[in-house]
């Protein structure tokens, strides 16, 4: 016996994977947060891990298909360490807990979005060779107590509302988060607070359809007028808003506060009329163009992304050309294009899924393709100019350079000299292509 037996064992090791969307991301760290104060620790290395968690989701078939490769792997693993304790948190739980915990016997936790609190406990009965479920959605869980761990960093993820009420007909986002419930605006800004203290240059408020963000009577213009107001080194970021709940108040508010972002995700989905329509997304591509020119009146040089979908039910090639001739009129920034994945439970799984893949392919091959000479556009005439630039860190391709990112999200990188992550940067473009602006800083006088 060593002598380490008479100490109290070691702290169990949890390793997370996740999966899906920046909510997802945020969720780990509330996770992290959860299990930290459970007594547990953390490795980047499945390999060292007690525990094995993988954060899932299910908007596409893909991500889905992905999830159940990874646990192939991870069950092998298990055979050669049986006390391995391997859960599914978020959106694939419901739907696959059957199938998973009972018939494949793939895993031994399966927990839902709404259900972390009871991680610890559902972990220690794990541990003691019970499996165990929790996937109830809540009302009104919001975490509003836990403080997230957050990996090291300039910018902080900081989820303000949980759930979407809008049942956009292709979406599984209702079903699988349940309903729109928003955190207290005290508790919010209390984290703010903490993450000004903790050095962090970044704040990017997240909820599912963000904008329709209520605490009494604070709306989402008046939060992130008061996140931004905490500290005014700090920028403020905000994804993902719904253009029926794009409100005048927040438009202004982004014109009219220095370090809001002068940046929208503003998904559309389509540009055809009728797909809209059977989208239930509630507005009409004439409606957008207006939201798009009032936003662009009130905030000169504002940098707009979307998201489309190619191939839903019964889109048909004119259709297709009307997201096009959409897209071109717009002159988004940046656009993420998805294929069509029909979803059970969804009012779209009931209309089929009668586009073959091919063609939702060749659809989204040919925007993307249209989207790269107007992001190219776009970016030309920025060479020359002087752009602010937050230090992110080393570029992904080169260890010689450096990226950060504009107010308006575009990304640039220049050649590491001796930049602090969490400084702004005054850089001189160079060159551009679609997607990158490169260019150096400009030396202090
Ligand atoms: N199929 C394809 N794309 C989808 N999205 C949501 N549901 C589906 C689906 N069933 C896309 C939407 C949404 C983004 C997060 O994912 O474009 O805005
Ligand atoms: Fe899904 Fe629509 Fe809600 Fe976005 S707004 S999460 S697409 S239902």
């Amino acid at each position: 016996m060593t002598s380490k037996s008479f100490q109290s064992p070691d702290p169990r090791r949890v390793y997370v994977e996740t999966y899906g969307c920046q909510m997802n991301l945020a969720d780990s760290e509330l996770v992290g947060g959860i299990l930290k104060s459970g007594g547990y620790t953390f490795t980047g290395e499945m390999a060292e891990a007690d525990v094995v968690l993988l954060n899932t989701c299910a908007i596409r078939e893909n991500a889905e298909q992905r999830i159940r490769g990874r646990l192939g792997l991870i069950n092998a693993r298990k055979r050669s360490n049986p006390h391995l304790v391997v859960g599914i948190l978020g959106c694939m739980a419901e739907r696959l807990r059957d199938q998973f915990l009972e018939e494949e016997r793939l895993v031994d936790i399966i927990v839902g979005p709404d259900e972390y609190r009871r991680l610890p406990e559902l972990l220690e009965s794990a541990f003691e060779g019970e499996r165990g479920i929790a996937v109830r959605l809540s009302r009104v869980e919001t975490y509003d107590d836990i403080e997230p761990l957050r990996t090291e960093g300039i910018s902080a993820w900081l989820s303000v509302m949980r759930g979407c009420d809008k049942f956009c007909t292709f979406c599984v986002v209702p079903f699988t988060r349940g309903r729109e419930r928003s955190r207290s605006q005290e508790g919010i800004l209390r984290e703010v607070r903490n993450l000004a203290e903790g050095g962090y240059r970044e704040v990017t408020l997240l909820g599912q359809n963000v904008n329709s963000y209520r605490d009494g009577e604070c709306d989402f213009a008046a939060l992130i007028k008061a996140v931004a107001a905490v500290d005014r080194s700090i920028r403020v970021r905000f994804t993902t808003s719904h253009p029926q709940d794009m409100s005048d108040a927040l438009i202004e508010a982004i014109a009219t506060t220095e370090n809001i972002c002068k940046y929208i995700h503003l998904p559309v989905q389509s540009g055809s009329d009728r797909i809209l329509s059977l989208m239930n997304r509630t507005y009409n591509t004439a409606g957008y163009l207006r939201l798009v020119e009032k936003i662009r009146r009130a905030i000169p040089g504002v940098s707009l992304s979307t998201d489309i979908i190619s191939g839903f039910p019964t889109e048909t090639d004119e259709d297709h050309a009307a997201t096009m001739a959409l897209m071109r009129e717009v002159q988004y920034d940046g656009a993420y294009t998805f294929l069509y994945s029909a979803r059970e439970r969804t009012k779209a799984w009931e209309m089929g899924d009668d586009i073959p893949e091919e063609v939702k392919s060749a659809r989204v091959t040919e925007i993307v393709a249209m989207q790269r000479l107007i992001a190219l556009e776009l970016n030309r005439p920025l060479v020359g100019t002087v752009l602010p630039v937050l230090v992110e860190g080393p570029s992904k391709k080169s260890d010689a350079a450096y990226m950060g990112r504009t107010d308006t999200n575009k990304t640039v990188v220049f050649p590491h000299q001796h930049e602090a992550v969490g400084d702004t940067l005054q850089i001189h473009i160079e060159r551009v292509n679609s997607a990158t602006l490169f260019g150096r800083p400009l030396v202090a006088a």
